[in-house]
């Protein structure tokens, strides 16, 4: 069977390779809006839904995991970003998705930034994203997304704060999260609470340990009480030490469920990218705006894993995000500690056949070091320094 999905994934990955030049000579939002509406058109019947299913999904018990309660037929995801209204959870099981992420969703509307805001960094295996959280809003999607039946995929709704004013107020902020996970609160099986937009007006003023104590008890008070899903918070990648401690001890003290590691990384501070193709050095970006995906992100957000599984042993859920582009790079963010993975810029430069080759290349990585599971893999090349080894590097660390 694993040896059909091969041949079946190279074929399509030769198509894929054929069609890409075409693909990117459309206007990279052009091309993003016109392949979402392919994929709803794929999954309006279930005609087209079975055929894609026999041409993109693959299936594996040793892929099946249980994270929080919830079950995932395989931990590869569709991350946040690409569909941000909710358009297109009939699909993506049949493209081998065990989960995806909806959204950011806004308690406002949100057109997003004006301009040109999505660019291809071809060379860097990036996309540089200066969107603004566009958005329908959280009113008008929960009410189409309400009651809808998401099948064997499991939906993240992920909430972002509306990007409509460059002035932060932090009771304001907290209501308009607030907002989007109460209107979503029988939708979907786990919420992540994204801090890191690194594209809005306001900045990222939750890195801000009284700003993020704040939010992280309303949700406690207004959002435990009305559902039992898990509660995710979403980091940037660019986040100094002390920043990201900052967070997760939060999330810890709050008793948040879990973190998704990282958003997008910015250009001043990122060295993985090849400077002369970001777009803002080209002219078409003002200078400091926008983020990247992919490649520039892939060892930052795994070295964020790497950390946060340790400083927590592995106490919060992790899902690693950020330049996953193989079985290999995927295998590397779970035995760092992940539980769980979300991708979208793989999509785009590798083609949607790579969801099925991710999982199969898991199966063998988990066989060749004799794991029956994913559970089993987690963490397991990012040893656990033993606790009065940890105690004392935590106080030479404050001491310096
Ligand atoms: C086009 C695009 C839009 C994105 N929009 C969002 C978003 O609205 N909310 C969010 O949390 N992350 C957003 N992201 C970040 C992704 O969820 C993810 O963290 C990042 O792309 C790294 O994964 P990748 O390298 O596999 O693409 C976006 C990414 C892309 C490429």
């Amino acid at each position: 069977m694993s040896f059909i999905v091969a041949i079946r994934n190279f074929i399509l990955k030769i198509m894929y390779r054929a069609m890409r030049p075409l693909i990117f000579l459309m206007d990279p939002e052009q091309a993003h809006y016109s392949l979402k509406k392919v994929g709803v058109v794929m999954g309006s019947n279930a005609l087209f839904r079975g055929l894609t299913g026999l041409l993109f999904d693959y299936n594996h018990s040793s892929l099946e995991t249980k994270v929080n309660g919830i079950k995932y037929r395989n931990p590869v995801g569709l991350s946040a970003g690409f569909d941000k209204d909710g358009e297109l959870t009939k699909i993506y099981p049949s493209l081998g998705f065990g989960l995806a992420e909806l959204g950011s969703f806004t308690g406002e509307v949100c057109p997003g930034n004006p301009g040109k805001r999505l660019f291809r960094m071809v060379k860097s295996k990036s996309i540089v994203v200066w969107y603004g959280l566009n958005n329908f809003g959280a009113e008008k999607i929960s009410k189409r997304l309400a009651g809808v039946d998401f099948g064997r995929l499991v939906v993240g709704i992920n909430a972002a704060k509306s990007n409509v004013t460059p002035e932060f107020e932090l009771q304001e902020s907290i209501r308009d999260y607030l907002k989007t996970l109460t209107l979503f609160k029988d939708i979907g099986d786990y919420f992540t609470v994204n801090i890191s937009c690194p594209n809005t007006q306001d900045g990222e003023p939750f890195v801000d340990k009284d700003n993020l104590e704040a939010l992280l008890a309303a949700i406690n008070d207004s959002i435990r009480p009305i559902t039992n899903k898990p509660i995710y918070i979403k980091l940037a990648a660019d986040l100094n030490i002390d920043e990201i401690n900052i967070i997760i001890d939060g999330c810890v003290k709050f008793n948040m469920d879990g973190v998704v590691l990282t958003n997008l990384a910015k250009p001043d501070v990122n060295q993985e990218h090849i400077a002369a193709e970001y777009p803002s050095n080209l002219g078409l970006l003002p200078k400091g705006k926008g983020a990247m995906s992919g490649l520039p992100l892939q060892r930052i957000s795994t070295d964020v894993v790497r950390h946060v599984y340790r400083r927590t042993r592995g106490s919060l859920t992790i899902i690693g995000v950020g330049g996953i582009f193989s079985a290999k790079d995927a295998y590397e963010k779970i035995t760092s500690g992940a539980n769980l993975l979300h991708m979208i810029t793989t999509l785009i430069f590798d083609g949607p056949q790579n969801i099925s080759e991710i999982n199969r290349g898991l199966v063998k990585l988990l066989q060749e070091d004799g794991f029956s599971s994913i559970e089993e893999a987690v963490g397991s090349r990012n040893p656990l320094p033993i606790l009065e080894i940890a105690a004392a590097s935590d106080k030479a660390e404050a001491a310096a």
